[in-house]
């Protein structure tokens, strides 16, 4: 009985510290903004963010690595066209997406500028 409740304290310690571990590392796999990319937005707007897919060109997805798109689109007009949607075909993801989620999905695509 008594080494069970020891065992136990053990057991419910380490997933403690797991736990603990866990959040020290940060972001679990699978749930980094990169990640959501690739989940939510990749299909349209490709791996690399140039909308090289058949739905991006299909629709018309503007080139995130562009130069002149980066220059040219403010952050607060990027957060709006994930949040809202845009008039030609990007999808609405406010009621999808935290506010968190969106904001880091406007620095992935911040990042493709910085790729080249
Ligand atoms: C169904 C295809 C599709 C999906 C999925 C999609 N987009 Fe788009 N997105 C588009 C299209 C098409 C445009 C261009 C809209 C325009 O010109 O108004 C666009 C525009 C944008 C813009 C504004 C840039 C611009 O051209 O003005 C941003 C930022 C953006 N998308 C980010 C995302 C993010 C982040 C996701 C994932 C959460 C995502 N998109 C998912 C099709 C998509």
């Amino acid at each position: 009985m008594r080494t069970t409740a020891r065992t136990l304290a053990a057991a419910a310690l380490s997933a403690a510290a797991c736990g603990a571990l866990l959040a020290a590392a940060g972001t679990p796999p699978g749930s980094r903004p990169s990640d959501l990319y690739m989940r939510r937005c990749a299909r349209c707007h490709g791996k690399d963010g140039r909308g090289r897919t058949p739905k991006g060109r299909q629709l018309k997805a503007r080139d995130f690595t562009d130069p002149d798109f980066q220059v040219q689109k403010s952050d607060a007009a990027l957060l709006d066209a994930v949040i809202n949607g845009t008039d030609h075909d990007m999808p609405a993801f406010g009621t999808i997406l935290s506010g968190t989620q969106i904001r880091s999905l406007v620095e992935v695509v911040r990042k493709f500028g910085t790729r080249k």
